[in-house]
């Protein structure tokens, strides 16, 4: 069952994914059996940009598990002034179990990972945002399952239609839809489609797991049927220049009412955070019952707690 790493959610296994997601359904309902899963250990976090739910929930979590966590601005440390990313990992290494760095450049993440001695979690990079996109995973089993149930099945043949850029946050949704057999549509504007490398490793795994992985600009036709409906910033940590040409381009993809009223009656409304109302999505969609915002931030702590207990944790 182990993994070496969490640099993106293609680095699982189906039957990887779905442990992880049940592991974080039992630390998130019976916490008193983890607290001391990584008892003396230490998670080095790095950070080349701003975060308020990653940067809490990994901290905060490392602690509960009875372990420290180290919050490390690159702006703070030797990387800031040049120091290498490889003698960043090897010195780590030496004092810590794990490095999880949010980057820019998705090589810099993959760099870390060949030079630690220890377990790295992607944070984010500008390619991917893996944690997050498990802990929306396991919002969505929860919601789905049966009362008092925890089923990752129950995911297969259900529609995830994401709208906006097709960015990090696209990208993990559609490794995860595709590990875990659930159709993952991308509604974006020409020019902001997703990776076609990435598009088409999942479609491959899709075929053999049931996920159907589609990419449109249809506004209309793309959100029929949507069992959910998720969005993100138009413009990402980095683009913040491309702010004015942003809102143009995307001019129609707002996620607002009229949008929610074409999917499917019941479906939910999902969004990483931050959001910006007004723009990708309507304040009375992100703010109104169908939304579930909070529960996908709250689960970021159970699901980093799990992946921190099968990478770092002593027997895991
Ligand atoms: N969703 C997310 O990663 O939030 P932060 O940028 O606040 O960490
Ligand atoms: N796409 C956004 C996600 C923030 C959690 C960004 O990279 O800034």
């Amino acid at each position: 069952m182990a993994f070496k790493h969490f640099l993106s959610v293609a680095d699982l296994s189906v039957d990887q994914a779905r442990d992880v997601l049940l592991l974080a359904n039992d630390v998130k309902v019976n916490p008193g059996r983890y607290r001391s899963a990584l008892a003396g250990q230490t998670l080095a976090m790095i950070f080349q940009k701003k975060s308020t739910r990653t940067r809490v929930s990994f901290e905060v979590g490392t602690y509960q598990l009875g372990g420290h966590a180290l919050f490390l601005s690159s702006a703070d440390i030797q990387i800031g002034r040049g120091e290498t990313i490889a003698d960043t990992a090897r010195v780590l290494s030496r004092y810590c179990n794990g490095i999880m760095a949010r980057v820019y450049g998705h090589e810099t993440i993959l760099e870390l990972a060949q030079w630690s001695q220890v377990p790295v979690i992607n944070g984010l990079s500008d390619l991917e945002h893996p944690c997050q996109t498990m802990c929306d995973a396991q919002t969505l089993v929860e919601r789905w399952s049966p009362a008092g149930t925890f089923d990752p099945d129950v995911v297969r043949g259900k529609t995830l239609v994401y709208v906006g850029d097709g960015n990090n946050m696209a990208h993990s949704l559609m490794d995860t839809g595709a590990v875990l057999g659930m159709n993952v549509t991308i509604v974006a504007p020409h020019g902001y489609w997703p990776d076609p490398n990435i598009v088409g490793r999942c479609q491959a795994l899709g075929k053999q797991t049931g996920a159907r992985i589609a990419i449109t600009d249809d506004t209309v036709e793309g959100v029929r049927d949507a069992d959910c409906i998720y969005t993100d910033v138009w413009a990402s940590m980095g683009q913040e220049d491309e702010h004015a040409k942003r809102l143009k381009d995307f001019n129609g993809f707002i996620v607002d009412e009229q949008m929610m009223a074409r999917a499917n009656s019941d479906c939910v409304f999902m969004h990483c955070l931050p959001a910006h109302r007004g723009e990708e999505v309507s304040a009375p969609v992100c703010d109104g019952p169908q939304s579930i915002i909070f529960d996908q931030a709250e689960n970021r702590l159970h699901v980093q707690k799990a992946l921190m207990i099968r990478l770092m944790g002593q027997g895991a």
